[in-house]
């Protein structure tokens, strides 16, 4: 049956399209509060199931089948097995439910869909990115000369502070415009220092910008899964009097499995020593700065030339959104461009600033919406409220394990995070998170000294210890 949204294209002036519109919203809004029928994870099918359902539903029709059975097979095969990632039964990945609010602002990204390459494509919204970084720069400590951009996550904003410092150190140690002319001719002599449980957008990154993944030499970690300082000391200084240049060391504040935080002001003074740049790696423990109680489990970050901040992570905004933060904005001119049919030199001198020129980005979505209206919102103390949730529920979860002779978990959380085993061994261990799963809970496992681990990523701001308890209870029993 046709309806007034099958007759709609898209957003005008009109009535008729405005009414097509609300219909689109509120029955899918109606369809995903049906969905949500208890607190599981997921629906708990497997992958060879799923996938003969997702083949039914076919491809590209000639015709359409029009709104109303569009969303009825949605509502059949799509939101029932979606992962619910607000369930208290989620917690695998540094990948968090979304704060209500900003699913609104999600609806206004889309609704208007402003793109922030050039002002024409978004004033506004260019504005409130502006005001969004200068703020963020300020909230991570740096100052006037400070700059930045939104990216589409950790791994984006990882390889711009990449790009970006790396740039700056050829033209200042080795006078060559990589923008121009590409690496210079001893470019292999380029290292990148990061622990050895870094995020692998490094290497990844390295691949990417033509320096490939021996030029990411991975630093010893110690028994708080921090990166150890002496030992990295005498790996850089070494590698600098065999030639090589050391031009970036990476701290990570919040590593992937472990959320341990590397010593910020240690390895500073290693970079200083020996002319490096000093990332961090913030994606996930950005999230502490808004916190009184635990901020300074961050050591000096504006230590840093640049910082990597997820907003997708422990703030719990909508994916994607992610800023990378620069001490000195210039350095950020190796992304600038000028093309006569966007960002026209002439515009940029009477004021209207075109952000692509410090993005990788072109067409960008304006996530920095996100950011403004659950700041606005909250405040810091709201979101340092959510923090200190995170990290205590981390910490209990932490002390039950270690009172609890069955359970093993080598690092004592600085975060969220918790890893730890079953002692019943590897096999015990992968197949509890596979029985988990099947029954709709969804944890995390990874590898630690060769052994098989369990993970909890506890972001989620329902989460209570009577529910950490039965978790653990839960996972006993499955290893009986
Ligand atoms: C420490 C760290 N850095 C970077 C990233 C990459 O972030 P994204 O997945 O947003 O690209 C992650 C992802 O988990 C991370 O844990």
């Amino acid at each position: 049956m046709q309806n007034i949204l099958d007759n709609a294209t898209v957003l005008s002036v009109g009535e008729n399209d405005k009414k097509a519109l609300r219909m689109a919203i509120e029955e899918t809004l109606d369809a995903i509060l049906a969905s949500i029928k208890d607190d599981s994870a997921f629906s708990g099918m497997n992958p060879y199931a799923l996938r003969a359902e997702v083949e039914k539903l076919g491809f590209l029709s000639e015709e359409g089948t029009g709104w109303e059975e569009t969303l009825e097979s949605v509502k059949k095969t799509i939101l029932p097995n979606m992962l619910f990632t607000w369930s208290s039964q989620y917690m695998p990945h540094l990948h968090s439910p979304a704060l209500i609010e900003s699913i609104a602002a999600e609806l206004i990204i889309s609704v208007y869909n402003n793109s922030m390459d050039s002002w024409d494509q978004s004033p506004v919204a260019t504005e409130i990115e502006e005001a969004m970084i200068h703020g963020l720069c300020r909230l991570f400590g740096y100052g006037e000369d400070s700059g930045g951009t939104f990216t589409s996550g950790g791994s984006q904003s990882n390889m711009s502070a990449l790009i970006a410092l790396r740039d700056r150190y050829i033209e200042r140690n080795l006078s060559w415009d990589v923008k121009k002319k590409g690496l210079p001719y001893d470019y292999n002599k380029l290292r990148i220092y990061t622990s050895e449980i870094a995020h692998f957008s490094f290497q990844k990154s390295a691949h990417i910008l033509g320096l490939g993944y021996d030029s990411v030499v991975l630093l010893p970690i110690d028994d708080k899964a921090r990166i150890d300082a002496g030992k990295a000391r005498e790996i850089i200084m070494r590698d600098k009097e065999n030639g090589y240049m050391p031009f970036l060391i990476v701290a990570t504040a919040g590593t992937t499995d472990f959320g341990s935080i590397d010593d910020i002001a240690s390895l500073h003074a290693i970079a200083d020593e020996c002319g490096a740049f000093l990332h961090v790696d913030a994606a996930y423990g950005s999230g502490l700065m808004m916190s009184d109680r635990y901020r300074e489990r961050l050591g000096d970050i504006s230590a840093a030339d640049s910082i990597t901040v997820d907003f997708h992570k422990m703030f719990l905004l909508p994916i994607s959104c992610s800023a990378i933060l620069v001490k000195d904005r210039t350095i950020l001119d190796c992304f600038l461009i000028h093309a006569d049919y966007l960002n026209r030199e002439e515009d940029e001198e009477d004021g209207y600033i075109n952000l692509v020129g410090k993005s990788m980005q072109t067409t960008r979505r304006f996530d920095a919406l996100k950011v403004y209206m659950s700041f606005r919102m909250r405040g810091r103390h709201g979101f340092g409220k959510i923090m200190d949730r995170a990290v205590e529920n981390a910490s209990y979860f932490y002390s039950r394990l270690i009172a609890d002779g069955d359970f093993f978990a080598p690092v004592k959380p600085e975060l969220s995070s918790v890893v730890f085993a079953h002692r019943s061994g590897d096999d015990s261990n992968k197949a509890i998170r596979r029985k988990l799963l099947e029954r709709g809970t969804v944890i995390g496992q990874t590898v630690y000294q060769g052994r098989v681990m369990l993970k909890f990523t506890l972001l989620n701001p329902h989460l209570t210890h009577e529910r950490i308890d039965s978790l653990i209870d839960e996972i006993k029993k499955l290893a009986e």
